[in-house]
């Protein structure tokens, strides 16, 4: 399939929602490159993200989100798999807004805990209650993810149908052709 995109997409959605499986799996389909901007992140500083927020705190992992995303939007366009919380300040919100297409998986609460369940890697979620921080960062985070262009629902079916309806919604918004 030769396809043609004007914009960077940018999935974004809370941890679990499925923003790297789906983009790897959208990026094989339309031919286009992958970046996961947490595991940019990752080999730029040489620590993972749970290490990189005991030792520097998370105002510095955002700061580097930040500046990566920044950077990851100027180039030719691919698919950029975000953080959960890179879409949330303004700064970046905007640039995401102006530079790429932000693509929100929308997840219910227990898909997510399910998810992010199987691992450890989530420093935000290691601070008490898994299932109650996500229900936290849903109520604080949804209306601002609301915002985005497009939203498709990330739900336990197939990817397949899933990147279906992204591509259907794409080429609804005229950015793919
Ligand atoms: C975060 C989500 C994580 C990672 C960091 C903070 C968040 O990424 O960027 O732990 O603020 O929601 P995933 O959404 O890929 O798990």
């Amino acid at each position: 399939m030769q396809n043609k995109i004007d914009k960077t997409i940018v999935l974004i959605g809370l941890m679990g929602a499925g923003k790297s499986s789906i983009g790897k799996r959208l990026s094989e389909k339309l031919g286009l490159e992958f970046f996961d901007l947490d595991k940019e992140i990752e080999k730029q500083e040489n620590m993972t993200v749970s290490n990189i927020f005991a030792a520097h705190g998370e105002e510095y992992f955002r700061k580097k989100e930040a500046e990566l995303l920044s950077t990851y939007l100027d180039k030719a366009p691919h698919i950029l798999a975000t953080g959960g919380g890179a879409y949330i300040p303004e700064k970046n919100r905007s640039l995401i807004n102006k530079k790429g297409i932000p693509v929100w998986l929308r997840a219910d609460l227990e898909v997510l805990f399910t998810r992010v369940s199987r691992k450890d890697t989530r420093p935000l979620l290691e601070a008490g209650d898994k299932k109650e921080i996500l229900k936290k960062l849903m109520d604080e985070r949804y209306p601002v993810y609301e915002t985005s262009e497009i939203v498709v629902d990330s739900l336990e079916i197939p990817h397949e149908i899933t990147l279906e309806k992204i591509i259907t919604e794409l080429k609804k918004h005229g950015h793919l052709t």
